[in-house]
């Protein structure tokens, strides 16, 4: 198998959920717990072994690429200063350059138009796409998950998607995937197609996609065709759909940790609770507050 080095993370969105706290800020950059959202993805994706990075950005984004490139004055005072933790908690977000790559995304055209923008990035290899506003809580990468079921794959070429399973309703809000089978680890299925945001009563499955691909390059060619599908956006989904109507072989994998949606308030307030009570500083002193909120409620 061809090693996965590239991965894309789309960044474009306006965060219009957010607003107005997005007005002047990236909603990547709001933050859970100390770092920010997009933080949690790029650290996922570097501690599973990728080698580049590639945002797809856009207008008034700006404050990621500061926050992720070297803060010379910063980082000299807090040297002056004696401030080591702080200088090291600096300087895990400046990677060797080269390890991001910018492209910009100029039309909100959906997430298969902005993963499109990356095309001449990308090349012809396979590549991870991570969303980040899914952040995922749990002991082992969910990309690094992904990537040892990819390199025991027997063929080349193949589509390889992270999903959970929700309740029914909610099948409006993902992209679901058709199984054909499941594999015998019993977490790993074999799909036939995948639908973006079907109404419960037309849902294949409640296997949901949530923000974590591994994808052949020929998926490009499908998303060159620029059809607008659900909401009348250039769907990724769709894409994925063709080629798997063309013969790639495209699995679908429960992945172990807790997923969190910080593109929507209550999910992100939630990863707040939660990597807050997972966070040794403040995790002890959380726990007993949180539970004196929750029983003064009524
Ligand atoms: C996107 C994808 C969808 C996927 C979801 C996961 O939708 O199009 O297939 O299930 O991310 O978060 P969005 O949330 O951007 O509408």
């Amino acid at each position: 198998m061809r090693p996965i080095r590239k991965a894309v993370l789309p960044v474009a969105g306006m965060g219009t959920r957010f607003l107005p706290a997005t007005k002047a800020m990236p909603k990547e950059m709001l933050t859970v717990v100390d770092r920010p959202v997009i933080q949690h993805a790029v650290q996922e994706a570097l501690s599973s072994g990728i080698e580049q990075l590639i945002f797809v950005t856009g207008r008034g984004k700006t404050a990621i690429e500061d926050h992720f490139d070297h803060a010379f004055e910063l980082e000299a005072t807090l040297a002056a200063r004696g401030k080591k933790d702080a200088l090291q908690t600096v300087e895990a977000t400046n990677f060797p350059p080269g390890t991001i790559a910018y492209v910009r995304q100029q039309e909100p055209l959906g997430l298969g138009h902005a993963v499109w923008c990356a095309r001449h990035v990308i090349g012809d290899e396979p590549f991870a796409v991570l969303l980040p506003d899914d952040i995922i809580l749990g002991d082992r990468p969910c990309l690094a998950q992904l990537l040892e079921v990819y390199e025991g794959l027997q063929s080349e070429g193949a589509n390889l998607i992270a999903v959970d399973e929700v309740e029914l309703e909610m099948t409006r809000k993902f992209g679901v995937l058709d199984i054909d089978h499941w594999h015998e680890d019993g977490t790993t299925f074999t799909a036939r197609g995948i639908v973006e945001k079907p109404e419960p009563a037309q849902a294949p499955s409640n296997m949901a996609v949530f923000g974590r691909y591994i994808l052949d390059s020929s998926v490009l060619r499908y998303l060159d065709r620029q059809e607008q599908g659900a909401g009348g956006e250039i769907q990724l989904t769709d894409a994925i759909d063709a080629s798997i109507k063309a013969g790639t072989q495209t699995l679908g994998h429960l992945c172990e940790g807790r997923r969190f949606d910080c593109g929507s308030k209550e999910g992100f307030v939630l990863a707040n609770v939660a990597f807050g009570l997972r966070d040794s500083l403040i995790g002890p002193g959380l726990k007993p507050a949180i539970k004196a909120l929750l029983e003064n409620l009524d």
